[in-house]
């Protein structure tokens, strides 16, 4: 897979430069996508597992599956695609990464003030009181720990599907969107909003907008250019090409 010259002279020049990822970014660490055929949405159903209502009907078993999801992201390590991003960092004057991925990846592999659009899977809060929950999470079988506060249910700090995204947190991105010079949209299929507004904002406010993904999306006819390869080898390609183009390697 080429990347084009093309693209290297324009990052050159760049001074703000945009990325939204999304769970293609982590497929190389061993975290399934949700919609690519072998993804978490082929075997379970998002709306009994990742809403509001999923979980008030029957709040055992998404928290069970989040403690699976979470075992399998503990689990995980930041992949060359993680560790590329941290290089775009340094390599541009102004850079925000903007993630949809709630594994933390990008913050393991050393990516600073990550805008995280659906929250993580890491913390939890009470879902009647909203507290922050810092206490034991590994009960026996059929438990699910309650808040210390007002005796609520706890819930992963995820935004799960029907809900708000934290609010400051899809102004920055929109910001950034809007601001820069080159937006890259990496692993995401696009279709979930409003964060797939994201790319389409930053194209409309005159960014030139890259996809890295190895299928096509409905992004695809909109991006400048489409490189067809995965984040793992496609990220440290253009940073390598781009090192060298400024006499750092
Ligand atoms: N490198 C880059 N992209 C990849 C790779 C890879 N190694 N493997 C798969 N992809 C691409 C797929 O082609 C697909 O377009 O990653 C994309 C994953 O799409 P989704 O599974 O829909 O994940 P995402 O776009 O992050 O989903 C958005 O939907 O379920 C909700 O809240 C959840 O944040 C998630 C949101």
């Amino acid at each position: 897979m080429e990347i084009p010259e093309r693209l290297i002279d324009i990052l050159e020049k760049a001074n703000y430069v945009a990325v939204l990822t999304g769970a293609g970014v982590s497929a190389e660490s061993g975290i399934k996508t949700f919609r690519d055929p072998d993804g978490l949405w082929a075997k379970f159903n998002p709306m009994e597992l990742a809403s509001i209502d999923g979980f008030m009907s029957n709040p055992q078993r998404v928290w069970e599956w989040y403690q699976y999801r979470r075992e399998v992201v503990n689990k995980a390590q930041p992949n060359a695609g993680h560790y590329a991003l941290v290089e775009f960092e340094k390599l541009f004057p102004q850079f925000t990464l903007i993630t949809q991925n709630v594994d933390r990846l990008h913050q393991r592999a050393g990516s600073t003030n990550v805008i995280e659009l659906h929250g993580n899977i890491i913390d939890n809060h009470c879902f009647n009181c909203k507290e922050p929950y810092y206490g034991e999470t590994d009960l026996p079988e059929g438990q699910i720990p309650r808040c210390p506060k007002c005796g609520g249910l706890i819930r992963p700090s995820v935004v799960w599907f029907g809900e708000m995204l934290p609010p400051d947190a899809i102004q920055q991105a929109e910001e950034a969107a809007m601001d820069c010079d080159v937006f890259f949209s990496i692993g995401t299929s696009a279709e979930v909003y409003p964060a797939a507004s994201l790319p389409y904002i930053a194209k409309r406010s005159g960014a030139v907008l890259v996809e890295v993904n190895p299928n096509p999306t409905s992004l695809s006819s909109f991006a400048d250019f489409k490189i067809s390869t995965t984040s793992a080898v496609g990220l440290p390609k253009i940073v390598e090409m781009l090192k060298k183009r400024k006499g750092l390697l």
